[in-house]
Order: C-alpha cells, then structure tokens, then sequence
C-alpha cells in the first residue's frame, strides 16, 4: 500500500492542519426574541436554553455575544397587539425598533438584523396580507416594504425578508432606497421550504397560523431546482445575501444554490433541527457539543458562508475552549 489516508489522521495537529473546513464564531448569527414589556428575560419552553428579553434587557444578551465573539444578530417581535394587517410590524415604537434603537445604542459595533415578515404581527399568524383565506402577494409587499423601512430607520444593519412572497427583494430594495438608505443590506431567506420543523420557533414566537398552513407561498420539500429559480430571481432583484432554510435538512439545496450564486448564502438550522438535538442530549443519547459542532461543520462544508444557530453563543463557546476537538 503506497496510499494510506490514515497517515493524515494520526495527531489532533495533523487533522487540523488538513481539515478542509473552518468554523468561525464571525459567521454565525444568533436569532433573539423580543417581546413588548420591561425587566423581562424569561425562558422558551419549547426552544431549552434560549430565552425571550424586553427591549430593555435585550443589551444583556448583546453584552454575552460580544464576551462569545459572536456580532450578528437576528430579531423577532412578539407584539403587545395583534391586528389583521400587522401594525405592530412597522410602528416606528414597535417591539423590533425599540430593540434596535437601545442595542444599536448601546452595542454599535454589532451587526443587526430585522426578521422582515408579518405572521407575527398578524392575528390570523400569515405571512401577508388576506384576501378571504388567501395571501394577497402584490398587497403585501408594500406593507413588507413598510417594515424593513421602519427597522432600517430604527438601527437595522440588514434586513431579512422571510415572507415568501414573489417580488419581495426589488420592493424592499425600492423602498429602501427611496428612504434614502441605500446601504441598508437586504439579507433574503431566498429558499425557504414549508417545514415542519419551524413549530418551536412558533411556540416561541407565537406565529402558528389561525387556520390553514404556508404551503400557498413557502416551497415545497419535494423540490430543488425550484430552489435555484427562487435564489435567482432574490439575487436579480438585488439582494446582498441569501438564505436556504431549513438547515440540515435541504443541504443538497445549499450545495447547489451555493454553486450557482454570486452573493454569500446563508443556511438557518432552525427551532426544530436545534430541538431535535437538545431533546437527544437531554436523554443523553447525544453529546450535545459534538453534535452542535458536527452539524455547524457540515453545513459550512456544504457551502454555507453564513449560519444563523440558536446554538451560536454555545458553539463560539466550545470553539473557544477547545471542547469540539476533533
Ligand atoms: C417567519 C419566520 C419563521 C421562521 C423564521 N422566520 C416561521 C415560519 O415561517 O413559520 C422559523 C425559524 C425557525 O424555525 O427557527 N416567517
């Protein structure tokens, strides 16, 4: 045997001076919820280990990504009121932009993202506006096109629309633009499939719809080219960055979106993926760490530049000390 791979294999300096992919805690993106009130920083039962803040407390969890060096992070509202068309979404005090006027105030060097959709805002929990039982696509937009506008003008960095709705990165880009924030970064969840594994987030968030499903605008888990068409069009009307979600689930999906785009793509392993592994750990049928760590390298190996995790402060954690070797 002239060829043995194993020689490459035999000392933890060896396997990381040849590992082919590298984890940072500069690329992931920690989603946060904030819900209307003050003083609060409560559990999410259904998502073990995170939490929700008030705006006011919400610079506790900015002040422990930056100790982690994790410095993006991606918002959700849970509005006092809800409404039929999601007022709460773009009130200039709406929960988000009280969130992001105190944390870009207090922690400035941080990146911040607006979660640009409406189904929680909504009290009927869809993602747009209704005609009868359907989403008006055309309707909506403009409304979306309010949102990222007033999150843009209360701090955002970078908004991420997570509608689904045909149309949505030119409208966004239109109104930004025509509020005079050209630099403003439109981050699409481009590629997003209806998942079952979002009912933790829905737990958490309280964004269950009232009655039917998403199925009429989020993608079909059956179909990948369709993917492609949907980064396309994202990348076409302007966005800077896209977004395949779920994560683990669709990384064929990454992989081929990643070879066809000209702008980073990011992966979401989402409420249920990270459930599924807490829930494992919790048994203790899976060392949680390793786990984490195993499922954030496959996905940069699949291409993802970018990765939004409820696991990242712990990740950064772990990288840090050492404690995912490999
Ligand atoms: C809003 C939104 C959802 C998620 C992110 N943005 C829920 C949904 O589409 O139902 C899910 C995130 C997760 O499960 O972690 N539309």
């Amino acid at each position: 045997m002239i060829v043995r791979p194993r020689r490459l294999r035999q000392t933890p300096a060896l396997r990381n001076l040849v590992a082919e992919t590298r984890l940072s805690a500069d690329m992931f993106i920690y989603p946060v919820f904030i819900r209307e009130g003050r003083g609060i920083v409560e559990d999410i039962p259904s998502l073990p280990g995170q939490k929700r803040y008030s705006p006011d407390t919400f610079p506790l969890v900015l002040e422990e990504m930056a100790r982690c060096g994790v410095r993006a992070v991606l918002l959700f509202g849970l509005p006092e009121r809800k409404d039929e068309t999601g007022t709460g979404a773009w009130d200039e005090n709406g929960v988000i932009q009280q969130a992001l006027r105190v944390g870009k105030k207090t922690f400035p060097e941080i990146t911040f993202i607006g979660d640009v959709c409406m189904c929680e805002y909504t009290s009927h929990g869809h993602c747009g506006i209704l005609h009868g039982h359907e989403v008006d696509n055309d309707e909506t937009l403009e409304y979306l096109t309010r949102i990222a506008v007033s999150q843009a003008a209360a701090g955002a960095d970078v908004v991420a629309p997570s509608d689904m709705m045909d149309g949505h990165v030119a409208a966004l880009r239109a109104g930004l633009d025509a509020a005079g924030m050209k630099d403003k970064i439109v981050f699409s969840y481009a590629v997003k499939y209806a998942s079952a594994f979002y009912g933790p987030f829905r737990d958490a968030a309280g964004s269950a719809p009232a009655f039917g499903d998403r199925r009429g605008y989020q993608m079909d888990p059956r179909n990948a080219r369709e993917g492609l068409k949907e980064a396309r069009l994202d990348i076409e009307e302007g966005a800077d960055m896209i977004m395949v979600k779920p994560g683990l689930l669709y990384m064929d999906v990454l992989r081929a979106v990643k070879e066809i785009s000209s702008v980073p793509v990011g992966s979401y392993c989402v409420s249920g993926e990270y459930a599924m592994i807490k829930a494992a750990a919790a048994k203790g049928w899976l060392d949680e760490p390793r786990a984490v760590a195993e499922a954030a390298y496959s996905l940069a190996r699949a291409g993802a530049d970018v990765i939004v995790t409820y696991s990242a402060l712990d990740l950064a954690r772990w990288l840090k000390e050492g404690r995912v070797a490999f």
